[in-house]
């Protein structure tokens, strides 16, 4: 299939241009570059450095491409600035999303994959989280997810358009032959936060929080390979020939570490030593946040390549230790 990936020469949106290459499809990307990378998208990818919103170049785009899917990673992703600065958030996420499903809606594209968040759930009611878990999301990015997944819903019923809401995890690695991986600046994720501490990039890393109600007292994250994403957004395409489908996946691991679990498989990765600090809770960090991903599993046919978080690590670790300041 002909498939725009917006948002292509970010982080998780690079890695999947690879993987879609890999199943026979064709990408092409579109990305402004705000936060992306030109050098994380092969050359012979063609690739279109436009805005979302600009809706005459879109319909263009789709028409004159013959675009069959979208898939449609661009977004702003900084939690705590959509609390401080929540303007460009609705926007760029929100907003922006509305223009380009017109723009198909114009064009006559009807398949639609989009990267929603477990940050929708805000703090979950039980554990793991599943699907059918209430939305309550408790900062403006995790709105602006869920504002798009109603739109979403809303599209399909009225347009017969179909679409695969995934509520990713923490995204976390890089590619297994270590060409493309995470440049986030600024970055806040862990794993990179950790592996830079590692390397003396960093001063040291902060662990915020050492008296939660978890094993060892620090947060539980789920951490899923930024590849296992990408093969299970490919495994929706054969469903959303269906008009009107609707389809909500969570996609993690289901076997959630500790901040400290992270640093440990970090420095036995690395062989490195981790400077850390101890630091007070930090406000809306929930002790623990992890997947049921049955339903994607049961459904889609997806399965685990990178089950153990320290195979992750392992490709973080390569990409920046060979890539010491990102794609530069
Ligand atoms: N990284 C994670 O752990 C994680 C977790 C849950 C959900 N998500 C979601 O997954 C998606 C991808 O995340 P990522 O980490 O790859 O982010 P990223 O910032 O690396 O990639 C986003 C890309 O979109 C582009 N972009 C943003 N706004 C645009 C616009 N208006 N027009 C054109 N291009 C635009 C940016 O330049 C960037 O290349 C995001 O929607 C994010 O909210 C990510």
């Amino acid at each position: 299939m002909k498939v725009l990936v917006a948002g292509g020469a970010g982080y998780i949106g690079s890695h999947c241009v690879r993987q879609l290459q890999a199943a026979g499809h064709s990408p092409i990307v579109v990305d402004n570059l705000v936060f992306g990378h030109r050098q994380a998208i092969a050359a012979d990818i063609p690739f279109y450095p436009l805005d979302l919103g600009d809706h005459k170049a879109m319909v263009r785009l789709l028409d004159q491409e013959k675009i069959e899917l979208v898939m449609h990673f661009a977004a702003f992703a900084y939690v705590g600035e959509s609390v401080t600065d929540p303007r460009g958030y609705y926007e760029n996420n929100s907003v922006a999303t509305l223009r380009l499903l017109e723009a198909m809606l114009d064009v006559g594209v009807g398949k639609f994959v989009f990267s929603s968040t477990c940050a929708t759930y805000g703090e979950p009611e039980k554990l793991p989280i599943t699907e059918d878990l209430p939305q309550s999301p408790i900062n403006p990015y995790g709105q602006t997810k869920l504002d798009v997944e109603h739109m979403l819903k809303a599209f399909a019923h009225a347009y017969g358009m179909s679409f695969a809401a995934f509520r990713y995890f923490n995204a976390a690695g890089a590619a297994e032959d270590g060409s493309i991986g995470e440049d986030h600046n600024p970055e806040t994720h862990l794993i990179p936060l950790v592996i830079d501490a590692a390397t003396g990039k960093r001063e040291n890393i902060k662990i915020f929080g050492t008296d939660y109600p978890t094993p060892d007292g620090t947060c539980l994250r789920d951490y899923v390979h930024v590849d296992d994403l990408s093969r299970a957004h490919i495994a929706a395409f054969p469903l959303l020939e269906n008009k009107g489908q609707q389809l909500f996946y969570n996609l993690g691991t289901g076997k959630p570490n500790s901040v400290r679990e992270i640093i440990t498989a970090v420095e036995a990765v690395s062989g490195l030593k981790v400077p850390l600090v101890e630091a007070p809770r930090r406000a809306g960090d929930p002790p623990a946040l992890y997947a049921d991903s049955s339903k994607a599993m049961r459904e889609l046919g997806w399965q685990l390549q990178y089950p153990d978080v320290t195979k992750t690590i392992e490709t973080a670790w390569r990409w920046h230790r060979d890539h010491p300041n990102g794609f530069v």
